[in-house]
């Protein structure tokens, strides 16, 4: 199958690329590189050893993305182009409406005149607000999210439902994504945020390197086994092949599927620093600091139903994303612009 990935140059479309290439599918990139870098580009074509046809484009402009959409016969679109800083989202909110709604309604106006009917969109778990208990379940309903990026996904989701009801030919994946880390084994191609890291890998990989002097940990005194956050972390190259058994399915049938894409096992920001540690004979140096505003104390995914509809299971454990995050690290000191 043809597949057109909107920011499939960014952290988890790049994996993606990589895996949907080595399935035997052929794969369009559409990113505008505003967090990321065609070096990507160049690396996902060094690993598949395929040419990518990509495009240096933003994904709100409709003449631009129906013209990718006529020149590819494309047979689904996987949506990543979001923006995704949760305290920025706070700063900038109609930036974010814009650019993420935009996006999505602009994609499928493209799609519906180009016969295209497969959607696989990249939500997450940030939807099921603060009213849901763990673990999360794909019946919970929709709750309040805690900033404009959440709710920007939660939008989308919405209006993702509301185009598969109206259209019967419509099919729609809504991939709930728990924490993502690590990177593909080869240490080519990985995370490269930019700036100061919000999300805790990340930060604590540029620690661990020296490009920060210490990692703070939000709180301490949440009703947790050891006090600290629990999440859900997902090594992102097993996103990536949930990312293949989604596009096979929406290929195949109709209607909306909400699918939760975690292990199903949450680890503490303390469990995760000394995996890391542990995995990589390296020190992280941290510190105890103030809760962060919006964190939840835990959270993780039901993942019976992506075994069940699309057959896939994370295989990776977390010695493999600490270690594999390193490895792209200690590679990229500075990421794809060294
Ligand atoms: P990323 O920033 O690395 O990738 C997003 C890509 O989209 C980037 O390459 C960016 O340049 C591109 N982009 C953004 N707006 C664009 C536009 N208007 N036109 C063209 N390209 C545009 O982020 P990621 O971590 O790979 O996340 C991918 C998607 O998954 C996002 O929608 C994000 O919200 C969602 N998500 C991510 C996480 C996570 O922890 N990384 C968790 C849940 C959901
Ligand atoms: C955050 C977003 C979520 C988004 C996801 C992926 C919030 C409230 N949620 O999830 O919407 O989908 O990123 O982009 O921001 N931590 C530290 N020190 C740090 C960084 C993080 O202790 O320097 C802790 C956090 O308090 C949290 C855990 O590490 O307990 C994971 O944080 P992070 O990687 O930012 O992910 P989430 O907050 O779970």
């Amino acid at each position: 199958m043809k597949i057109l990935l909107a920011g499939g140059a960014g952290y988890i479309g790049s994996h993606t690329a990589v895996q949907l290439a080595n399935a035997g599918h052929e794969v369009v990139i559409a990113d505008n590189y505003y967090n990321s870098s065609p070096e990507a580009v160049n690396r996902i074509q060094e690993l598949t050893g395929k040419e990518i046809p990509s495009y240096d484009v933003d994904v709100k402009d409709k003449a631009k993305v129906d013209q990718i959409m006529k020149e590819h016969k494309i047979d689904c679109v996987i949506h990543f182009a979001g923006l995704k800083a949760v305290g920025e989202s706070v700063q900038k909110p109609i930036e974010y409406y814009r650019n993420n709604i935009d996006t999505t309604l602009t994609l499928l106006e493209c799609m519906k005149e180009n016969d295209v009917h497969a959607f696989v969109f990249s939500s997450s778990a940030t939807v099921y607000g603060e009213e849901n208990p763990a673990p999360y379940t794909e019946t919970m309903t929709r709750g309040r999210c805690s900033n404009p990026y959440g709710w920007t996904k939660s939008m989308m989701e919405q209006i993702l439902e509301d185009a598969s009801k109206a259209d019967p030919e419509l099919s729609v994946v809504l991939l709930r994504y728990f924490n993502p880390i690590g990177a593909h084994e080869s240490g080519r191609i990985g995370e490269d945020p930019q700036g100061i890291p919000n999300n805790l890998m990340p930060y604590i990989a540029q620690t661990a390197i020296g490009r920060r002097e210490k990692l703070t940990i939000f709180g301490n005194d949440y009703p947790t086994p050891d006090g600290t956050c629990r999440r859900d972390y997902i090594h992102v190259m097993d996103l990536a092949d949930g990312h293949v058994k989604a596009v096979e399915y929406a290929c195949e049938n109709k209607g909306t599927e909400i699918i939760n894409l975690g292990t199903g096992t949450p680890y503490s920001v303390l469990e995760i620093v000394h995996a890391f540690e542990k995995s990589n004979g390296i020190k992280v140096n941290f510190e105890f600091g103030p809760r962060r505003e919006g964190d939840l104390p835990e959270f993780w995914a039901e993942s019976e139903k992506a075994e069940k509809l699309l057959g896939w299971t994370a295989k990776r454990n977390l010695e493999d994303m600490c270690r594999d995050t390193w490895n792209w690290q200690t590679k990229n000191p500075k990421g794809y612009n060294a």
